[in-house]
């Protein structure tokens, strides 16, 4: 060390002025690498070395109840499923009352838990959607809600060729709903840790498309970044309520939304997506330079912290490879749809 300040100095010479500046510029390189080995560790430490997180500190096991919207199929249904197991009671949110019937059946049986159910359509902003949502919930010992209700565009399409309804439909579900259920939902959390000594808890799903711009997904991305800065500012403003809020980051998971069927090293299947997610509830994962935000499987968390200690996510680097990847969805699509067509 002591040889390289010899260097160092030599290098320098009798310049005060150019001594200050490799001075500077060491001491940067330092403060760089030292940032980089912490935010490594973190990322070790949450992925692969600490254990799972204990959900008894909201409520677990204690009659308390766990909101969950999207809850029929995909991701949100795994949700429900892990948090029945988890011995929280449930309410389930979602379009179609045949697959909740269903759901709630199983659930009741397999774990021995309250299930209550509203099928209600939020692509439709109504009054009597919110109505229903507030009865249902009322008087009842809520913990944790889950929003997990989300649509994404039919395919990747140009902005400019996007149907109004489509985009209309992608604000209205992933924004607007979120939020109003949030606010029914959250002062019932805030009283429910306040009378009985425990924490509440606000997951909202996230996406890869909101962490970087997407061509060609663009109403969806700005929906999803949309959420990102929500989330963080709630999660600031429910500190002192107890309330831990979480934005959950997720690239590709299986699912009818994605339209992707078979699972990969980069693709989960809903269930190790979501016992990923509850795991880490509280961690970054990926996420290590954002608050109040987790990546939380492990090939995401990988890649989102790559991409962040290297190009970024808003670079022209990271939009153009982006912008590739959803073109040839696209015509891949388009190709599907045509042969289908041509087989009619
Ligand atoms: N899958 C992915 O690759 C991926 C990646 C990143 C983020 N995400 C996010 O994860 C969340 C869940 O996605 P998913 O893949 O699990 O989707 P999914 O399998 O399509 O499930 C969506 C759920 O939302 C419900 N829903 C849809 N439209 C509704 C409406 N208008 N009113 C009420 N309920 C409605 C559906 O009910 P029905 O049973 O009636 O259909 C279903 O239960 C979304 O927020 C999505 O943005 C997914
Ligand atoms: C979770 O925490 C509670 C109380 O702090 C404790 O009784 C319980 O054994 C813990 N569960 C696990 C699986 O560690
Ligand atoms: C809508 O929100 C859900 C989760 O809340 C997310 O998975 C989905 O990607 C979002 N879709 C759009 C178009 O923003």
């Amino acid at each position: 060390m002591s040889c390289f300040m010899d260097q160092l100095h030599s290098v320098g010479g009798k310049s005060k002025i150019l001594n200050a500046l490799l001075w500077c510029i060491f001491g940067f390189g330092v403060v760089k690498a030292t940032t980089l080995l912490l935010r490594a560790t973190a990322l070790i430490l949450d992925l692969f070395v600490l254990p799972s997180v204990n959900y008894s500190k909201y409520g677990a096991g204690k009659g308390k109840y766990c909101v969950v919207t999207g809850a029929s199929d995909g991701i949100g249904k795994e949700f429900a499923t892990q948090m029945a197991r988890r011995k929280f009671n449930l309410i389930l949110i979602s379009r179609t009352l045949s697959k909740l019937e269903a759901l709630q059946k199983e659930l009741q049986g397999k774990y021995g838990i309250d299930v209550k159910i509203l099928s209600i359509d939020v692509s439709h902003d109504v009054p009597e959607n919110y109505v229903a949502v507030k009865e249902l919930c009322q008087g009842l010992p809520i913990t944790v809600l889950i929003n997990n209700v989300g649509l994404s565009h039919n395919c990747p399409v140009p902005f400019l060729e996007t149907e109004e309804q489509e985009l209309r439909n992608i604000i209205t579900i992933n924004n607007t709903a979120t939020l109003l259920f949030t606010q029914i939902i959250t002062p019932t959390i805030i009283e429910t840790a306040a009378s009985s000594k425990c924490r509440g808890l606000v997951l909202t799903m996230g996406s890869f498309g909101g962490l970087l711009p997407t061509p060609l997904l663009a109403t969806y991305s700005g929906s999803k970044a949309f959420l990102q800065s929500w989330s963080n500012a709630l999660a600031g403003e429910l500190k002192e309520a107890n309330v831990d809020v979480e934005l959950i980051l997720s690239y590709l998971v299986t699912s009818a939304m994605s339209k992707v069927r078979r699972t990969s090293v980069m693709i989960p299947n809903p269930r190790n997506f979501v016992s990923s997610a509850l795991s880490s509830v509280g961690r970054r994962c990926g996420a290590q330079e954002r608050y109040a935000t987790v990546t939380p499987y492990w090939s995401h968390a990988l890649q989102h912290w790559f991409i962040e200690e290297t190009v970024g996510v808003y670079s022209r680097i990271a939009n153009a490879m982006n912008l590739k990847m959803h073109k040839s969805i696209r015509a891949r699509y388009l190709r599907k749809k045509l042969r289908e067509e041509k087989k009619q």
